[in-house]
This record gives structure tokens, sequence and C-alpha cells, in this order.
């Protein structure tokens, strides 16, 4: 028998712990939470105190974790948000977003696929023309035209009205609410479809970057023995109103870390070519994506 309490030849040991505390705690929680929450927390006191007990934590450990739970803490504020970041690292964003997809999604697969919405989006993005830029001085930009239909997934045909949603970082890796160099709102802004579902703009073709890593995360990370790099990609969430939002991001199929993205994000179908853009001065590269809508209910 190790001495971690775990069993060797698949004969089940009692722990040697107490073997009533996790249900006594859980047996604590008040009869006014809600059966979610009853739920969800009874759930995850037996999974901490499993993780414990089979690992045997020790207070050393436990409040080494709590000072970097804290760190991260203290660095968030509404530019940047760490806790968020190392759940991010441990790939918890990518995971919960999986299960609400396929939650939203249960009779059908063929929507856009979902990615996770990272911590550098932004509510009061400036609303666009169609066909007008995202881009203010990125000299070093490849700038791409970035276009496509918003179809419903039921009916296939266009979907007017709905709102588009668009970020990315600049060249230098940052994003403009991490880079004061960068004007209010660079490389972003909101488009709306056209009767022919049509949206269309100008953007940069994006380019890989490090998750900010120094601070919390930038630890977790070190102590991972693990790199903070994602694979260039453009942020989009599409929304109109009864039909399910979608947040998702588009991958450059060139890119560098497709297959090791510092926060998992990475699926198969989002993973896109940027293609020579002939007879258009106004830029070098198209990249075409069409947006799969499901109505509410489906
Ligand atoms: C992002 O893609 O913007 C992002 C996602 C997770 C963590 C940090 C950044
Ligand atoms: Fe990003």
């Amino acid at each position: 028998m190790a001495a971690n309490g775990h069993t060797n030849g698949g004969v089940a040991k009692e722990s040697r712990f107490d073997p009533n505390f996790t249900q006594n705690v859980i047996n604590a929680t008040g009869p006014k939470a809600t059966p979610r929450f009853r739920k969800l927390i009874s759930s995850l006191i037996k999974h901490v105190h499993d993780f414990a007990r089979e690992n045997e934590l020790t207070v050393e450990e436990w409040m080494a974790a709590i000072d970097l739970v804290n760190e991260a803490g203290k660095m968030s504020d509404d530019k940047r948000n760490e806790t968020q970041l190392l759940c991010d690292i441990i790939g918890l964003e990518s995971l919960v977003d999986e299960i609400t997809f396929k939650l939203a999604a249960e009779t059908n697969d063929a929507a856009t696929a979902s990615a996770i919405l990272g911590p550098f989006f932004r509510h009061d993005a400036p609303i666009l023309e169609n066909e007008s830029s995202i881009v203010d001085n990125v000299p070093d930009g490849e700038i791409t035209y970035m276009h496509g239909i918003v179809r419903d997934l039921v009916t296939k045909k266009p979907v007017e009205g709905a709102w588009i949603d668009v970020w990315q970082a600049s060249t230098n890796g940052l994003y403009e609410q991490q880079d004061p160099d960068q004007k209010d709102c660079n490389l972003r802004g909101k488009f709306k479809s056209d009767a022919n579902g049509h949206y269309g703009f100008y953007c940069i073709r994006p380019t890989p970057y490090p998750i900010p890593y120094d601070g919390a995360g930038g630890k977790l990370l070190t102590l991972l023995d693990r790199h903070p790099y994602r694979p260039a990609h453009i942020h989009v969430i599409v929304q109109k109103d009864g039909y399910k939002p979608i947040t998702t991001q588009i991958f450059d199929k060139k890119s560098k870390y497709l297959e090791d993205d510092s926060v998992f994000a990475v699926k198969d179908s989002l993973v896109v070519d940027f293609t020579p853009l002939k007879g258009n001065p106004k830029a070098e590269l198209e990249l075409e994506y069409d947006l799969v809508i499901a109505p509410q209910g489906v």
C-alpha cells in the first residue's frame, strides 16, 4: 500500500483521514441555498477534499496556492483579469466554453464553433460602417480584408442586422488597453450585417503573442515549465436577437503555436487561410469567413 493512501493492487483502502469530515462540511449548507448552488458547491467540496487527501496536501503547499490567487486578485481591475488568466492556463475557460457550447448546440453542431472570450474584450467598442478599418498606425501590419455572410443555421439564409464584434492584438503582441502607445479602441470594432447578411472590414493579419506573464499567470507558467504564447487569432462575437450568440476566435493556419496554445482554445474548424488579395489597393490579404448562427430554441 502506498504511503499516500492509494491502493496498489486495486483493493480499496480506507482513508486514514476522518471519513465523515467531507459529508459534515457538505451537510452544513443551509436550506436557503438554491438547488443549483447546493449541487455545485457539494461537488466542489467533494472534489477539493478528495484532491487534498489524495495528494496529502500540506499547509505550506495550500498557502502557496492561496498566495498565487491573492496576487492574481490584487492585480485584477477593469483592464486586467489575472484570475481568469490562471483559469485559462489550466484550461478551465476552454473546458467551460466547450461544455456551454455543447449544451447550447445539443441539436446542432453546424453553427460556427465557439472559443473562449479571454480577458481583453470591451463592451464599448466603436460601432463602425462595413468596409471601414479597425487599424490605426500599425506600420508593419499586413492589412487584411475580412468579410463573409452571417447565415441562419436552419434556413441557411443570410441574417440581416447581426452584430459582429471584433478585436485583435497589434503586431507588438499587445491589445490596445495594455499599450499606452495605441489609440483607444485600436484594432476593435462592431459591425452590423447588411440586408445580404454581408459584413466586411479591414484588420491586420494577426500575429502570435504571449499572454501576460508579468504576474501570477507568469509564475504559474514557470512552475508548469510552459511558454506563454497564443497562436495568431482574431476574436469575434456574433449576436442577433432571437439567435444564440457565439463567442469565437479565428486562427491563422500558418501560425506557430496552433498545436500548443497556452490557453488550449484552438479548434480545427476555426483555423483558416489568409489568401493574397488582388485588385484592392486597400489590403494585401483576404480572409473570407461565414458566420453561422442558430435560432434560439433550436
Ligand atoms: C486572448 O486571446 O486575448 C487571451 C485569452 C486567454 C488569456 C489571455 C489572452
Ligand atoms: Fe486574444
